[in-house]
């Protein structure tokens, strides 16, 4: 039998990565962000001094991602945030990354039984599969406050239209480019949490994910 995997996607600042940190405490699952690929991709680019919608640069940099890279804070900051939504438009680039969240989904590291996986084509490309596929949405004023906040609380100097009128753009080109678009598994639950808070979302979702582990052929 498949490993238990939890697929979320969504836009940004939609919760999904707050969501599936806190699934993944609950139910002592393996998680990974995989924004932080995408973005460990454009902060080789950009440390390399090249375009980040450069197919060539940004295929060589998804080649030299190193999992140690994934949790450097300088992959935190809105300009790697934006590049990564170029790079991300390479199809080269998402082939290159496959197989290590492939690989995650199906052998989870540290002997967990299962995997949370959040990103933007998890359900749809990465883990068709998936076990549970979550879409986690918010309205786009919504996500630019709570990016704005998240931002300020870290020391930026963010400018709330500045966060909004980039978001706009990211979510333009996240839904719009043809490889993996961002767009909901059409067996994917939709959790829109404009008007919830962190704690409802997360118990939402683990009725879901306890419903789905009583259903599992072969437990116990
Ligand atoms: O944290 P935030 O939601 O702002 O973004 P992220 O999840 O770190 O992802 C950064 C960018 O990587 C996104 O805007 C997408 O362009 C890209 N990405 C992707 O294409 N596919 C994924 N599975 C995850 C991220």
């Amino acid at each position: 039998m498949g490993s238990f995997v939890v697929a979320i996607d969504g836009p940004a600042a939609s919760g999904k990565g707050t969501l599936a940190r806190r699934l993944a405490e609950r139910f002592g699952l393996a998680h990974l962000d995989t924004g932080r690929l995408y973005r460990a991709t454009a902060f080789l680019v950009l440390q390399a001094r090249g375009e980040p919608g450069d197919p060539a640069a940004a295929t060589a940099a998804a080649g030299r991602v190193e999992p140690a890279l994934l949790a450097d804070p300088r992959l935190l900051g809105e300009a790697v945030a934006n590049a990564s939504s170029l790079v991300a438009a390479v199809p080269a680039v998402r082939a290159a990354l496959l197989a290590f969240q492939r690989d995650f989904a199906t052998r989870p590291p540290g002997g967990a039984c299962g995997a949370v996986l959040d990103g933007r084509d998890i359900g749809t490309a990465v883990c068709p599969d998936a076990t549970v596929k979550l879409f986690v949405t918010a309205s786009r004023e919504a996500r630019a406050e709570r990016r704005f906040r998240e931002l300020r609380q870290r020391g930026a100097a963010a400018i709330y239209g500045d966060v909004l009128q980039d978001m706009k753009e990211r979510d333009a080109r996240d839904s719009g480019r043809r490889a993996a678009p961002l767009v909901a598994a059409p067996d994917a639950v939709t959790i829109d949490t404009t008007a919830l808070d962190p704690d409802q979302v997360l118990e939402f979702a683990s009725d879901l994910i306890v419903r789905a582990l009583a259903v599992r052929p072969g437990q116990g």
